[in-house]
């Protein structure tokens, strides 16, 4: 499918199921009573923002407690159970049911803390499931519990969005990120050696696919002719556009009883730093799934 943007016509590739953030500033959250008691209707319109902006918040009223909420959510909206990376198999970074917290307070007992969950510190941009094939984990879903005195806004890129721009203006640069091991992801997680290359992006029969993320233990194949050239151009290209703040980029603080459904294959995200009031700590549970909330699907 790749040879859609490697054709040298000059005819434009098609990118499909590229997501625009155009709405994002102007639509408040889908507010629901609670997620157990989630319409079929309201589960209609996360399915669509998901699809038409890359991700959906929802606002519940009350009932929010801690991992049910979120599967009960998950469940509705047709995700099924929590995907859990073969580099979690035997961590105290993952629960019984499939979920990770991310609390500065949510330290276990005798372990390392993860570095990217329990601290905090910014969190570069980046899609989850690092050491997953590109397009695996198709949905990351967060559920606040507690928010943070200050900061930890939570920002996504719109990534898919930002390369369909790039392949209209550069279509080198968009073809040297799509080489089969220009990205390497390492996993940050103590006592975890362990490596993936593969492409930033793809171009599937389901649409165009990213991996895209530049954060400390992210790594890039630079070769020294031209198409390391190319490269530099079209990791430069998405950078400004993530620094600017542009039309692909969006922030949000999320707050409790908030969850956010993101499609983690087509925008990356990341966090900034913050800073805790002692006793109401902010806390996050994520949970990574390899499915999508389809419209009409199961609930
Ligand atoms: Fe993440």
């Amino acid at each position: 499918m790749n040879g859609e943007l490697t054709a040298t016509s000059g005819s434009r590739p098609v990118l499909k199921n590229v997501p625009s953030f155009s709405e994002l500033g102007t639509t408040p959250p889908v507010s629901v009573s609670s997620f157990e008691l989630l319409t079929s209707a309201q589960c209609e319109e996360i399915a669509s923002r998901y699809h038409r902006s890359g991700l959906a918040i929802v606002q519940a009223a009350a009932g929010v407690s801690s991992e049910k909420s979120l599967l009960v959510l998950a469940g509705k909206l047709g995700l099924g159970d929590p995907f859990v990376p073969p580099v979690y198999a035997g961590s105290a970074s993952i629960g019984q049911v499939g979920l990770s917290r991310m609390s500065v307070s949510a330290g276990p007992g005798g372990e390392s803390p993860h570095p990217s969950f329990q601290t905090t510190n910014k969190q570069d941009t980046h899609t989850d499931g690092t050491l997953q094939r590109i397009g695996e984990v198709k949905t990351s879903a967060l559920l606040c519990l507690g928010a943070a005195a200050s900061g930890g806004e939570t920002f996504f890129f719109n990534s898919a969005g930002a390369y369909a721009k790039l392949a209209g203006e550069d279509p080198a640069a968009a073809r040297a990120l799509l080489m089969p091991d220009v990205l390497v992801r390492s996993a940050n997680m103590p006592g975890i050696d362990a490596s993936v290359s593969g492409p930033a992006f793809s171009i599937l029969d389901e649409g165009l696919v990213t991996r895209f993320s530049l954060s400390s233990t992210d790594t890039w194949h630079v070769s020294d002719d031209a198409t390391g050239t190319d490269l530099l151009r079209g990791i430069r290209f998405l950078l400004d556009l993530r620094l600017q703040e542009s039309e692909c980029y969006w922030e949000t603080v999320l707050e409790p009883g908030q969850a956010v459904i993101f499609a983690n294959d087509r925008i990356s995200h990341g966090r900034k730093s913050y800073e805790n009031t002692p006793g109401s700590p902010r806390e996050i549970l994520r949970g990574l799934f390899t499915k999508r909330p389809e419209p009409g699907g199961a609930r």
